[in-house]
């Protein structure tokens, strides 16, 4: 039986998962693959790393520069994280006409069309299935299983621990720090949860399912990200009351001339899959011209989730290598020739429904002077709910609009916020409502 030999860069929580699979089921993936896959390499410079993983003597290593570039090694994976080693040691395996794997989703949505590029030129494979929603094969889904649908939407969970945080205070009314400590302690969160909390890790995500949707280049600077730090439990409650759990969602959609992408708490109908989606979980809808919406479902992040996406891109890359079909299918799913610079819509120019709370004082003629300015920007109310009484103290008013602009929000909310009558700036919650009306496609 031929051999492939493997190289693994980064010996933490990801690379012992991986190499756990490649040593533990080496005889069903050699079965499947034709091959054997051995674990040649594994580099770390904790010396403590593969302790209890059983590697044969010398297969453990300190330099990770050299595993790179070593030339019986077949495949690199680059377990490290972070921009700038992993890159640079991707590069060089590159260089070296090693084929890469990669779970590194920040260096992919910064540095992704350098590498991709690299890649293709040197015609060698870089796979990165685990670098979007961990275990769910969404790369593969999006390039090879739905090659023929034009991409009309992409709506996914993709951040556990923003998951995790916000049905937890959902769902145990805990508050967002002791959340984010519990995500933290069970090892999903990012070494920096600002990365999470505040969306970027879910806009790198959604950069690179754009790039290989639409066929354009990676373009994370211009995805409109907000986080969910300023989610309150209240918001949380009125959003149960109305028939909508509060989810950060990544949020893709097809046009002619410009792409939608941006990523935001949303409030997603009960009636959506997406609101079910509990605990550290992560979930994708895609919907494709053809074949209507699939929805994928599994855990975004984890040892052995993220492990499982990695061995499949090995496999993928196995294969290739025995039919000598490295390149067979384009790394960003359209040919390199065919990807283009597409412009991201502005945010100013987005169609949806929204979630406003004003804190306002409960005086006959308020909710017509709120009210009156939202007309005067085309901005029609759905409903509209007051809690409590008090003349003295602001009450939370809250209201549901129908198909608004975002340019016209903005306008009239700040417009809102100079009332006397109204304090605070107003909580705004954009809503995904699959009942609703319908925004211009551009289709
Ligand atoms: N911090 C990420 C999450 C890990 O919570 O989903 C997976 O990318």
């Amino acid at each position: 039986m031929k051999e492939i030999r493997i190289g693994l860069l980064g010996c933490g929580t990801v690379g012992r998962g991986v190499a756990k699979i490649l040593t533990e089921s080496a005889a069903l993936i050699a079965s499947r693959v034709g091959a054997r896959l051995t674990l040649a390499r594994v580099a770390d410079v904790s010396p403590d790393a593969a302790a209890g993983l059983s590697l044969p003597e010398g297969v453990f290593v300190n330099d990770a520069r050299k595993v790179a570039t070593e030339p019986d090694i077949d495949i690199v994976l680059e377990m490290i994280g972070g921009e700038g080693l992993a890159r640079e040691l991707i590069l060089a395996a590159i260089a070296a006409g090693k084929h890469v794997v990669t779970a590194n989703k920040a260096l992919l949505a910064a540095h992704g069309n350098a590498l991709f590029a690299a890649a293709a030129e040197k015609g060698v494979d870089l796979a990165y299935e685990a670098s979007v929603g961990g275990c769910m094969p969404i790369i593969k889904t999006i390039r090879e299983s739905l090659a023929g649908n034009r991409i009309m939407s992409m709506t996914g969970i993709l951040n556990g621990t923003c998951n995790y945080i916000l049905s937890r205070i959902t769902d145990e009314g805990i508050d967002f720090q002791t959340a984010l400590s519990q995500a933290q302690a069970a090892g999903f969160a990012e070494a920096d949860p600002t990365l999470d909390v505040d969306g970027f890790d879910t806009a790198h995500k959604l950069a690179i399912l754009s790039a290989l949707a639409y066929g354009m280049r990676i373009n994370l600077r211009d995805i409109y990200i907000e986080g969910i730090s300023a989610i309150t439990p209240m918001d949380i409650a009125f959003s149960r009351q109305f028939g909508y759990k509060i989810k950060l969602l990544a949020i893709g959609k097809w046009g002619r001339d410009a792409v939608e992408a941006r990523v935001h708490p949303t409030m997603v109908p009960f009636s959506n899959p997406l609101s079910n989606v509990k605990a550290n979980l992560n979930a994708i809808t895609v919907t494709g011209d053809a074949v209507g919406d699939i929805t994928l479902y599994g855990y975004g992040a984890g040892q052995m989730p993220t492990a499982s996406a990695v061995v499949s891109d090995v496999v993928d890359i196995a294969r290739n290598l025995l039919t000598g079909a490295a390149g067979r299918v384009p790394l960003m799913s359209y040919q390199p020739s065919a990807i283009r610079s597409m412009p991201i819509k502005p945010m100013d120019e987005i169609a949806t429904h929204y979630y406003f709370r004003f804190a306002a004082l409960d005086r006959p003629g308020v909710l017509s002077r709120i009210s009156g300015i939202l007309g005067e920007y085309g901005i029609s109310i759905k409903s509209v709910h007051q809690k409590g009484r008090g003349a003295e103290d602001a009450v939370p008013i809250v209201m549901l609009t129908h198909l608004a602009t975002e340019a016209n929000v903005r306008k009239a909310l700040s417009e809102i916020a100079r009332l006397d009558v109204v304090g605070d700036r107003p909580m705004v919650i954009r809503i995904e409502d699959e009942n609703g009306e319908e925004a211009e496609s551009g289709y």
